[in-house]
């Protein structure tokens, strides 16, 4: 079996993690049951390109029930679990391309190496995966059925490509799905960011300025949970109606020019470039610390601060120090990437749970309906949607009502008014 991982050594941790990670996925769990007793991916190989996390790592497991052949490379140069990786190949015989930090030649062979599988499916977590058959493995196209999206950055990439008419198989959008989207955007990121800027700094968060670039779903969860945390919060955004609704969720909403000046901490959440840039940095004050929880490490443009320093040093794990001519310092965290997974652990098992759920499901929907699909973005079926939001509520021991006849009845009907 081919791979490329850091150390089998650390296989051991790894496996212990992914079980620990796996008792907080009880959708998940449920769905790898019925896997292995109808093994509806039976013949399939599947190609993922995703973060190499404890939960990931659930999820390849629950593919594998059901029958697949799956190969995995990261989705992210930084957030590959190490510890993973090596269980993933030593306890799960799985074809592991992903090492924490390595740089962007090898990143793109490991996606060469997964693509080397001939998969039927691709999973995909940004695009990296999709956009590299389309730009340089055309002959992996002939035996793809079709592939999901993990993620909104990944979504918008595959839109594009639809509209301009080169998409060249279907994609189920798994990052639009609502109990995706609502949880692991929101809740996922709001958490595992906060997590990752306190295990790279350990600063107070309280009465700090912290500002949030970007008011969509990962945004307005990580705004609340700063919040929580007692941080005065302020949102950039350039959609008015974004913008209006983080007004009235209570937030101050300036433009970027106004918010470098009176910022301590800045966190990007747009999935747009140069959210952050020199004049921004121009305008900051000593001590600002930058990260970003968008997919790409573009939102903070890293080469203007660059060219601003005089000086660089690591002066902690995953921080970074800038000297700028003037003396100020500014400090970027995990080199621009996806804070949560570069210094913490992503998001936590329970809320990758649902979206992983609906990967395996869609999995299952392309075997047996992928074919009669058109080289479109998907979204995941509904029905698909509500059942892991039931199995969700079950999970947690949380019975909701169901409407009566005569509700149902007048939902229904237009006669009835005043
Ligand atoms: N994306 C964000 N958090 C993640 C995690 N824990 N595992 C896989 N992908 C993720």
């Amino acid at each position: 079996m081919d791979y490329d991982i850091k150390d089998k050594k650390l296989a051991g941790k790894g496996k212990l993690r992914i079980e620990w990670a796996g008792r907080q996925m009880p959708v998940l769990n449920l769905i790898k049951e019925r896997f292995a007793r109808e093994r509806p991916l039976k013949g399939v190989r599947l190609a993922a390109c995703l973060h190499v996390t404890s939960e990931t790592a659930n999820l390849l497991d629950t593919l594998k029930a059901g029958g697949a052949s799956v190969a995995i490379c990261a989705s992210n140069p930084l957030s590959t679990q190490d510890d993973v990786a090596a269980s993933l190949v030593l306890d799960f015989k799985i074809p592991t391309f992903a090492v924490k930090g390595e740089d962007n030649k090898t990143y793109y062979e490991h996606l060469h190496k997964a693509l080397d599988t001939k998969p039927n499916i691709t999973m995909d977590d940004g695009g990296d995966l999709v956009s590299t058959i389309h730009a340089e493995r055309k002959e992996c196209l002939r035996e793809i059925i079709a592939g999901t999206e993990e993620t909104t950055t990944g979504v918008i990439r595959f839109k594009s490509m639809e509209a301009q008419g080169v998409l060249r198989y279907p994609i189920i959008a798994v990052n639009d799905a609502k109990t995706k989207h609502f949880f692991d955007n929101r809740y996922g990121t709001g958490q595992s960011t906060i997590d990752g800027i306190l295990r790279a700094t350990n600063i107070l968060l309280a009465g700090k300025n912290f500002v949030v670039c970007g008011y969509g779903w990962c945004g307005r969860g990580l705004a609340m949970r700063a919040k929580g945390m007692g941080a005065n919060v302020i949102v950039i955004e350039v959609d008015p109606l974004k913008a209006l609704e983080a007004v009235m969720d209570g937030y101050r909403v300036l433009p970027m020019a106004k918010a470098a000046k009176e910022g301590e901490i800045f966190v990007t959440v747009t999935g747009d470039t140069s959210t952050i840039r020199g004049e921004h940095f121009r305008a900051m004050r000593d001590g600002a610390i930058l990260a970003n929880a968008g997919h790409f490490n573009v939102e903070i443009k890293i080469p203007d601060l660059e060219a601003m320093a005089k000086g660089k040093r690591r002066i902690r794990d995953y921080v970074d120090e800038y000297t700028l001519k003037d003396g100020r310092r500014i400090y970027l965290l995990g080199e621009g990437r996806l804070i949560n997974l570069a210094a913490a652990e992503g998001h936590p098992a329970s809320v990758m749970d649902m979206s992983f759920a609906n990967q395996a499901l869609a999995a299952e929907y392309i075997k047996k309906e992928g074919k009669k699909l058109e080289n479109r973005v998907y979204p995941v079926p509904e029905e698909m949607d509500k059942e892991v939001a039931r199995l969700k509520l079950d999970s947690m021991g949380i019975a909701i009502d169901r409407l009566t006849k005569e509700q149902e009845r007048y939902l229904h009907s237009w006669e009835l008014g005043t």
